[in-house]
């Protein structure tokens, strides 16, 4: 079944966009990370999207990892509360400069945990990289190193970011049509 023509209200950003701001930020990468031992870390599932793009013009050497960071409170996902993360492999991050790609930066919560997290597993250095920045609603005093696009206090589905676990597939970022929301 193909979702419905209208699941979004209004398309913020195409892949094309996407694309290209992908390769600005990559760029800048490339001169902010020269000669230092850079792990891009994808935080799963709604970096993928944005991960992959950027690495394509990541040109400078480097590692990639992947992390889950989940906030629930009990068995509910939320957006905040406790954030778990689980890492699916033992990766180095002693003496590494981590770079965080997040889909989105919402409360700041989940950018909050992964900071602790790695700063006590003595990283060289660790910032964060994400694709959407909901500035306004910021609850920490996290503030990403790389920011695709600053967006409004609206729910936003596709290229990666999902609604109760659909829409993760859509080419573009939009925000949901109210109607679809349970
Ligand atoms: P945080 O509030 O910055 O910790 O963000 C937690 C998580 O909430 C993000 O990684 C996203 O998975 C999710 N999230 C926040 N806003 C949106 C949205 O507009 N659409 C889809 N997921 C979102």
């Amino acid at each position: 079944m193909d979702y419905p023509k209208d699941i979004m209200s209004e398309i913020l950003y195409d892949e094309k966009q996407i694309i290209a701001r992908a390769q600005e930020i990559a760029k800048q990468i490339n001169k902010d990370y020269e000669n230092k031992a850079l792990t891009l870390v994808c935080t799963l599932k709604g970096a993928v999207f944005f991960f992959t793009e950027l690495m394509k013009y990541v040109t400078i050497d480097c590692r990639i990892e992947f992390i889950k960071a989940s906030s629930y409170i009990g068995n509910t996902t939320m957006t905040i509360g406790n954030v778990k993360i689980s890492k699916f492999m033992n990766f180095e991050i002693a003496n590494r400069d981590i770079l965080i790609v997040e889909d989105i930066v919402d409360t700041g919560l989940t950018c909050k945990e992964l900071f602790a997290y790695f700063n006590t597993n003595k990283c060289s250095s660790v910032n964060v990289c994400t694709l959407l920045d909901k500035k306004k609603r910021r609850q920490t005093n996290i503030e990403p190193k790389y920011v695709g696009f600053e967006i409004d206090d609206k729910f936003v589905i596709g290229y990666g970011l999902d609604y109760n676990e659909s829409y993760r597939n859509l080419p573009c970022v939009g925000v949901i049509n109210p109607k679809y929301i349970k």
